[in-house]
């Protein structure tokens, strides 16, 4: 019998974090590339009597998972997220949980600019229609888009990756305004650097006056459908959404009615409610005209997926150690 800590891996992840674990662990990773059943993660984690969760994203850890395990301690998760899991259920059994804040912030930065860029500039369309022998010629009217530079772009949440966003926007020459997190002195500061006037503004304002509006709240009661149909109405009809932080945080009816009746003019999401979205989902009518989805890669870099996967394995042996994970979820 080992008397290394049992840690039970969801999914494969890079090298760098397998090998820290494997260092101090006994090891055992589901090798599919679609999540373990719910029923099966139970089963798993009961059967090795784990120490320790290493999970992400498309695991729901409930108290089920939970209580699988009589000797579970310490769980990590490879996502800044956590609303997959029941927080306040760890916290009362005791088990620590930790995540990834930070180091993806300019990685999912950069994938939320690449969709703002694809919704204003018609990029997946058009390349669909050279793809298609639909290139005929050059025409003065043909996929007319967006100017992105000196345009107004409003930031729902400006917090790491928010802000990080709004840095790009330097580059554009773009006003730049914000909401919902309640002025943040220190985020403005770092944007003034850049030249970035950041204003704050009651969310209302910003729908009235963003051309360019990308979502940066985490998923909590308050933020669950915060887009909803009234939102959408307020929003300028030529104006782009951009939302790369969790889908339930649009109400999708209220966003296919948005994209029928051309309230908006396009809508470029990497997360989406439900995850991962049917292709005979309605919205899916809607692409690749109003509508561009990519499927949750915000943070998928080499790098950045192996500095998370580190990150990980480092809050999983604190936890393990009886520690609290150095990027710990508990506020
Ligand atoms: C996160 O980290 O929460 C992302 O959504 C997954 O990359």
């Amino acid at each position: 019998m080992s008397e290394e800590p049992v840690v039970y891996l969801t999914r494969e992840i890079p090298q760098d974090g397998l090998d820290l674990l494997e260092e101090h662990c006994e090891v055992h990773v589901w090798p599919d590339p679609v999540e373990p059943p719910h029923d099966h993660l139970v089963d798993r984690l009961a059967e090795l009597e784990a120490d320790a969760l290493y999970c992400n994203v498309a695991d729901t850890v409930d108290e089920a998972v939970l209580d699988a395990s009589p000797n579970l301690r310490a769980i990590g998760t490879i996502s800044v997220g956590y609303d997959h899991i029941d927080l306040e259920a760890a916290r009362e059994r005791g088990i620590t949980v930790g995540h990834t804040p930070g180091v993806l912030a300019e990685t999912t930065a950069d994938l939320g600019w690449a969709l703002l860029m694809a919704g204003a500039r018609r990029i997946v369309e058009a390349h669909g229609d050279v793809r298609d022998g639909e290139w005929e010629t050059w025409g003065p009217t043909v996929l007319l888009g967006r100017d992105v530079h000196e345009a107004t772009l409003g930031i729902v949440g400006l917090g790491r990756i928010g802000t990080e966003f709004a840095r790009r926007a330097a580059g554009f020459d773009m006003d730049v305004l914000y909401s919902h997190t309640g002025v943040n002195e220190a985020a403005e500061a770092d944007l003034a650097e850049y030249g970035i006037d950041a204003e704050y503004c009651e969310l209302e304002e910003l729908l009235d006056r963003a051309g360019f509006v990308s979502l940066h709240v985490p998923l909590f009661e308050d933020t669950y459908h915060m887009i909803g149909e009234a939102e959408l109405r307020r929003m300028d009809e030529e104006a782009v959404l951009v939302n790369t932080a969790r889908g339930e945080v649009i109400d999708a009816d209220a966003l296919v009615e948005a994209l029928e009746g051309d309230w908006i003019r396009h809508a470029a999401l990497d997360v989406t409610d439900p995850e991962p979205i049917d292709p005979d989902h309605p919205l899916m009518d809607y692409a690749p005209e109003k509508l561009t989805v990519t499927p949750h890669i915000g943070s998928a870099s080499t790098e950045t997926r192996s500095e998370m996967a580190v990150m990980t394995a480092e809050n999983v042996l604190a936890g393990l150690r009886g520690e609290t994970p150095p990027y710990s979820a508990f506020e």
